[in-house]
């Protein structure tokens, strides 16, 4: 038998931490469950009263937490004493790539995650089950294990006090940003690896609240570990293929759509994540193929590091071949040219732009002397300022937002399109192509627009992957 858990706590209030947790805590009105951060100031945003601004934008997610929180979802700078209360805790903080040092430029940075395990070897009390809840480097759990043995009491039989003992979990998150509160509350499937049977079915207990058995798979630790890497390796590799066959199709007249509707009704190849667009971005894609590629190359696998490498070689390639393309067609140059950028965040549905396609998008026409006007619904200037590296400005190799798409075509030589945001499927051409300077131009890297209005209204138009 499994002993219950009645208290859970998440290192991490972030992008997994806060929604995960949000999700059990909805689902399992008898656990009570605290997410801890050390910014209090993202704390104090998941306490805010007003459920529209919370750190993070999903859609659906303000009414989980507002069911929730205060019963029994908690958001608190105490880690400590959110640790020694737990019987269980998350370590879902950032696992981003490594800047300086050995592995710089691929490798995970692991400081946060040790630093994590390190206070709760320091207050845990009695038996904690850990859960690695980041993404992280195959055989990490052997460290996390290493730093929570060294601080593990067990007593001799008849000893009274306490004992403190841990259990190590690896419970990667499938999540995808825009769709996570779907994703968490219907998964195609739970993930937890372990060692420790007892520990393994506490956990499977908790989605099992929710989640059919047979959605729950179990596996030893590093297969875990290492399957999340793998997934997303996949994934990232579809679009990077398609990518790479929209490029052939603009040279040849053939429409990746189309190419991508013919193979996608293959049951074997499937019809999911074959949109071209303007490379894949995200906090993750990236890091974790780079760490993947990291891997290999540690464990002496030359070939198959270059194999994965070549995924984010060829997406690094198809944002520059975006600007590049958009310079050639504005007649070689676009200084003092007002153009009008549509959709800055990753993808739609977020607020969040880590490694959006969009910056290197528009770093290099602001170096090529563009004066951009950038719109997205949930994106705030302040943060488009600190992505780009630089504070707005309306002059040549500038840039500045609009409140619309509408108000940033006004003078605009083009629009380019480079977040989905549906209503950017919806935008009225006519009206928009009215307040252009003629000849005007549609740069649609996601494929989204009414191409034909857009032409009917005299735009020219280049949609990514039509030949
Ligand atoms: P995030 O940066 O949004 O959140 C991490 C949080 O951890 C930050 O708020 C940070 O302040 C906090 N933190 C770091 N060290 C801490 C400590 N010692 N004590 C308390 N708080 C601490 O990151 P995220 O996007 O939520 O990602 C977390 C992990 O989940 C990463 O490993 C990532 O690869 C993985 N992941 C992310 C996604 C996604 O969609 N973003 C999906 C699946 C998996
Ligand atoms: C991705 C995975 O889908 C999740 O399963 C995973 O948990 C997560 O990474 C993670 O580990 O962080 P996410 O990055 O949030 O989720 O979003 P995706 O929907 O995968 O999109 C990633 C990028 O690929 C976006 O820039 C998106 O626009 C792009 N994309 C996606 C395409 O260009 N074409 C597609 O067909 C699909």
């Amino acid at each position: 038998a499994h002993p219950p858990i009645r208290t859970i706590c998440c290192i991490g209030a972030g992008y997994v931490g806060g929604p995960t947790m949000a999700v059990i805590a909805d689902r399992c009105p008898g656990i009570q469950v605290t997410v801890v951060d050390l910014n209090a100031e993202r704390i104090a945003a998941w306490n805010d009263p007003d459920l529209g601004r919370l750190p993070v934008y999903e859609p659906g997610l303000d009414a989980v937490v507002g069911r929730a929180r205060g019963r029994n979802l908690h958001f608190s700078t105490e880690v400590d004493a959110a640790i020694a209360a737990a019987d269980m805790v998350f370590l879902s903080v950032n696992t981003p790539t490594k800047t300086k040092g050995v592995g710089a430029g691929q490798a995970s940075d692991l400081r946060w995650i040790e630093a994590s395990a390190r206070q709760v070897a320091a207050s845990a009390r009695g038996h904690t089950i850990v859960v690695e809840k980041s993404t992280l480097p195959v055989r990490t759990a052997e460290t996390v294990k290493a730093i929570l043995g060294a601080a593990q009491q067990n007593r001799p039989e008849g000893d009274r006090r306490q004992a403190k003992t841990f259990a190590v979990l690896s419970n990667p998150e499938f999540l995808a940003e825009g769709t996570a509160i779907a994703d968490l509350e219907a998964p195609d499937r739970v993930l937890i690896g372990g060692e420790d049977p007892a520990a393994i079915e506490s956990l499977a207990g908790i989605y099992g609240t929710w989640v059919p058995q047979d959605r729950i798979l179990r596996t030893n630790l590093w297969s875990s570990e290492l399957s999340k890497l793998t997934a997303n390796a996949y994934l990232a590799q579809r679009i990077s293929s398609i990518n790479s066959i929209a490029a052939l199709c603009e040279a040849t007249g053939a429409d990746v759509r189309e190419v991508g509707r013919a193979i996608g009704t293959d049951s074997r190849i499937g019809s999911k994540f074959l949109q071209a667009g303007p490379g894949f971005g995200g906090s993750c894609f990236q890091k974790d193929i780079l760490n993947l590629v990291y891997l290999c190359r540690h464990y002496g696998l030359e070939e198959v590091a270059g194999y994965w490498e070549q995924v984010v070689t060829l997406n690094t390639w198809q944002q520059d071949r975006i600007a590049r393309l958009v310079v050639q067609r504005l007649f070689g140059t676009v200084t003092g040219k007002r153009l009008a950028v549509l959709g800055f965040a990753f993808k739609a549905d977020t607020n969040d732009t880590r490694e959006a396609p969009a910056i290197r998008i528009c770093q290099d026409l602001i170096e090529e002397g563009a004066r951009l006007v950038i719109v997205d619904p949930k994106v705030s200037a302040a943060q488009i300022a600190e992505d780009l590296g630089q504070p707005s400005s309306p002059a040549d190799g500038g840039w500045q937002t609009a409140g619309s798409p509408l108000e940033a075509a006004s003078g605009a030589d083009a629009i380019l399109i480079l977040t989905e945001w549906r209503d950017y499927a919806r935008l009225d051409w006519g009206a928009i192509a009215a307040q252009m300077r003629r000849p005007a131009w549609l740069f649609d890297a996601r494929a989204i627009a009414d191409a034909a209005a857009a032409r009917a209204a005299g735009l020219n138009v280049w949609r990514v992957g039509e030949g």
